[in-house]
């Protein structure tokens, strides 16, 4: 898609069609949005004498070929009371208009942010080109005929140039195609995106943007003793990866931080002997979001170029049934040192992640940040719109929050009292894998901050928000891309 910035008079814009967003309060108030033409003021105030557009959220309004234009519609988009509308609100109606209108055939989209105010219109510029791209992007690659249209162009039209908004249009693009990534890795099945393979993508997108990138294969995890890890890769004939991907900043500042970010990379899971139910069990080719999210954020932020050290962990394994597959009542080794009773194959999440905690912290991260979908639990508990956080370190979490609140992804703090720790207990190891019925998403979390500890650490449960299992107006169905933004801008604002 041809995104750019453009600085004409609306009535000179070129295009299939030209979109203005209209606040409910501003339109009862006589509107006419900087466009300099007889023939749309009038079809305006016949609008709004009509009663039949009021500029509630959700409305629109179309003209054909309206005089003195050169763009061949004009449509107005309702999005509420100006003081209800928010940046997040914004991207939602970008990605909107350009799903719906790119499926009428439209190929050329302009976008109108003529009139906002100097304050906003740079944020308004990133969350549009952000929310456009977002919403164009479809989940069709594997169909040899596709029903869904795409856009050729997608141009937003600014008062005048200057280097806020031409920055800000680079990021909401850079952040978009990083997300954009991330639901391209999380919607490939397993047959086509093996532990293997995501290492080779991870490889190749790392040497595209001039990241370091190591891979850790069976041979040396067996060396460095990933038993908890390895012992999840044993069912499955796809050997397992631990993809590590650095970023280095050009100017260090004088902070010792580094901060790791760990994602979940199980490429399926079946749930091992402890089997899941057939039905739904395709969709668990998305248990790898979380390292999907990871690798995505290191995309962009190779990019945007923050002056924070991260380093990514992906450990990459398939949770597969067979002659060779890790049972229940088995006892493993952690990196760590602590042994594990695995009393379920399914909780497999937490095994894999327990060894990339521990080699992260002796890689020397000093914050880590990890985000899976860990378990059901958290879907019970939150539904798919808030990801559920939790942390060892209060100060942490808060950091983590501010950028989730700034990038518009919805987190919810879920707790972790000693209390729960208890869960956890095995007669015959260190810790048992799983916490009993109640409080799952709870116990996982516990399982993962036994290793985290004392490092400052905010686990991210993502099984309820990385997946749409219905589009949304904005977006296609499947894969979210979720954390990506929060991830940047964790890295991008730290002080
Ligand atoms: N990958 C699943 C969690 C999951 C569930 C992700 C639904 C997305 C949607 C995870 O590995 C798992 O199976 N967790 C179990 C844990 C249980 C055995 C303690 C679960 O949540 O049921
Ligand atoms: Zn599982
Ligand atoms: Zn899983």
């Amino acid at each position: 898609m041809d995104i750019k910035l453009l600085y004409e008079p609306l009535n000179r814009v070129a295009a299939d069609a030209l979109a203005v967003v209209v606040f409910e309060d501003v339109f009862e108030d006589g509107e006419t949005f900087a466009i300099d033409s007889a023939a749309v003021k009038t079809w305006l105030a016949e609008l709004k004498a009509s009663g039949e557009f009021t500029g509630k959220p959700g409305e629109s309004a179309v003209l054909y070929n309206p005089r003195e234009l050169a763009a061949k519609r004009l449509i107005v988009v309702g999005v509420g009371k100006r003081a209800k509308f928010d940046h997040a609100g914004l991207r939602r109606t970008a990605g909107s208009v350009v799903r719906t209108w790119k499926q009428k055939g439209i190929k050329t989209l302009a976008w109108s942010l003529k009139g906002a105010s100097a304050a906003s219109v740079a944020n308004a510029t990133e969350v549009s080109v952000e929310g456009a791209i977002l919403g164009d992007y479809e989940t069709d690659v594997h169909k040899t005929t596709k029903e869904s249209k795409s856009l050729e162009a997608f141009h937003v039209v600014c008062d005048a140039a200057n280097p806020a908004i031409q920055q800000a249009f680079e990021r909401g693009r850079i952040l978009a195609e990083a997300q954009n990534f991330t639901r391209e890795l999380a919607n490939e099945p397993a047959n086509r995106l093996t532990p293997m393979v995501l290492a080779d993508r991870a490889r190749a997108m790392a040497a595209e943007f001039g990241l370091a990138c190591d891979v850790l294969d069976q041979d040396r995890m067996t060396q460095l003793g990933m038993g908890s890890l390895l012992g999840v890769a044993m069912g499955s004939t796809e050997p397992p990866a631990l993809i590590i991907i650095r970023y280095t900043p050009a100017n260090t500042s004088s902070s010792k931080d580094h901060l790791a970010l760990i994602g979940k990379g199980v490429t399926f899971d079946s749930g091992g002997i402890s089997i899941k139910p057939a039905e739904g069990m395709e969709k668990m080719k998305y248990d790898m979001a979380g390292g999907a999210a990871v690798l995505g954020a290191m995309r962009a932020i190779a990019q945007l170029k923050p002056s924070l050290p991260v380093t990514a962990f992906v450990p990459a394994v398939e949770n597969m049934v067979s002659g060779k597959a890790q049972r229940p009542g088995d006892i493993v080794k952690s990196l760590d040192g602590k042994t594990v009773e695995v009393l379920n194959t399914d909780a497999e999440g937490r095994l894999i992640l327990i060894d990339a905690i521990t080699y992260a912290k002796r890689l020397g991260c000093t914050h880590l940040v990890d985000a899976a979908t860990l378990t059901g639990a958290i879907v019970v508990a939150l539904g798919s719109v808030n990801i559920g956080a939790f942390t060892n370190d209060d100060a942490m979490l808060a950091r983590v929050m501010a950028a989730s609140k700034a990038e518009g992804e919805k987190m919810w703090q879920m707790p972790l009292d000693d209390d729960y720790k208890d869960l956890l207990k095995s007669p015959f190891a260190d810790l048992a894998n799983i916490g009993g019925r109640w409080g799952g998403a709870i116990s996982a979390a516990w399982f993962l901050k036994e290793f985290a500890d004392p490092t400052p650490w905010v686990h991210l449960d993502i099984a309820g928000t990385a997946w749409l299992d219905e589009s949304k107006p904005f977006l296609a169905k499947g894969p979210t891309g979720v954390c990506v933004r929060t991830f940047v801008k964790l890295a991008e604002s730290w002080e």
